[in-house]
């Protein structure tokens, strides 16, 4: 099969409803990641994507409608906090966990008994669900552990071949994946951190948890993602606390081909001492931004890839943060 990247036009909007229509699947820009979109309500199509990604059976997937889809022809309840989050962060990187009407596909929520939704706030991305006009599942379009893609190009290295159609958009801006966030309880909790924080969250609704899964024995996993590694390159990743220990690591290191990926603040060190360095560079908007690219940028060029953790830890980096722990091994050098 042929992969063409086109971009977004009538034509290719067209183009595309044909195919999600007849079950197939097409990737598509948002303002977080690429995303490979099929019909909610076609079991084939749900069905095709698991398959095209090589995704787990019980990871299940977020539905994106456009900004005037009346949301309760697919959940069952909508809380008045729910609301005010929609009315601040949508169309945007929020995606939120209702109790769910069942109509979509069996498939698309793994026998829970909830829907994800999400309106992305990507012009490319409205128009598609505008022309669709139904809820679109869709994951990141990255083979399944691997990263995430940012641009077009990123998903025709994992799907050349597999899928007939990518809709270019351009890169994404934001750069990792939406916040998700359960709104079934009497507070909001956020399942997996990302661009809209915990502390926007709560300064709008007044409170708002974070999940940590502990799990017991029997107990079911509240969002099955949480648990898979996730968002690898194809290298060797290790993750050190701080530049002085990613330092001696790449002095020890010296033979293969090494490269750091670290925020701009420490990277002169990694220079001077003549690394090939990978720069996130200085705000948290950035680094959300550049971290996927840099991560597929690592793989191309080097068998082992030294990260160094950012300095900040809260906000977004809340979010870059459990990314970049998820993608590398964490080297805890004990003083
Ligand atoms: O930014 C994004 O959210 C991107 C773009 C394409 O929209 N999509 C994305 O999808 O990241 P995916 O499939 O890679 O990640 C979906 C996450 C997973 O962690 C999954 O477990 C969780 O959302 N999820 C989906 N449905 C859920 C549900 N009903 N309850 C709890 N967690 C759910
Ligand atoms: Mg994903």
């Amino acid at each position: 099969m042929e992969t063409k990247i086109k971009p977004i036009t009538p034509e290719t909007l067209a183009e595309a409803k044909n195919l999600i229509f007849a079950g197939d699947v097409v990737a598509i820009p948002t303002e977080t990641v690429y995303g490979l979109g099929g019909n909610a309500f076609d079991d084939e199509g749900v069905k095709r994507i698991f398959e095209v990604k090589g995704r787990p059976a019980d990871n299940p997937l977020i539905a994106h409608v456009h900004s005037g889809y009346d949301l309760l022809k697919i959940i069952d309840y909508d809380p008045p906090y729910a609301r005010k989050l929609r009315e601040v962060f949508l169309p945007g990187p929020l995606t939120l966990v209702y109790p769910s009407t069942g109509k979509v596909s069996r498939f698309v929520s793994c026998g829970l008994n909830t829907l994800a939704v999400r309106v992305p706030a990507h012009e490319g991305a409205q128009a598609f669900l505008r022309t669709m006009d139904i809820p679109i599942v869709a994951p990141s379009a990255n083979l399944s552990k691997h990263v995430s893609p940012t641009s077009a190009q990123h998903v025709y290295e994992d799907f050349s071949g597999k899928i007939p159609l990518i809709l270019d958009g351009g890169s994404s801006v934001g750069g990792i994946e939406s916040t998700v966030c359960d709104v079934t309880g009497d507070v909001p909790v956020i399942l997996r951190p990302g661009l809209i924080t915990k502390e926007q969250i709560a300064a709008v609704v007044g409170a708002c948890e974070e999940y940590a899964p502990q799990l017991v024995e029997g107990e079911k996993v509240k969002s099955p993602g949480v648990l898979y590694k996730h968002y690898s390159p194809r290298c060797k990743t290790l993750l050190f606390n701080t530049a002085e220990e990613g330092l001696k690591a790449y002095r020890l290191m010296k033979e293969t081909r090494v490269a750091v990926l670290c925020e701009d603040f420490v990277a002169g060190q990694f220079v001077k001492a003549g690394a090939v360095v990978l720069n996130l560079g200085r705000t948290e908007q950035e680094m959300a931004a550049r971290l996927y690219g840099l991560l597929r940028d690592a793989e191309k060029i080097c068998d082992v890839l030294i990260a160094v953790e950012p300095n900040k830890k809260d906000g977004v980096m809340t979010g870059v943060l459990n990314r970049l722990r998820k993608a590398c091994t964490s080297v805890d050098v004990k003083h």
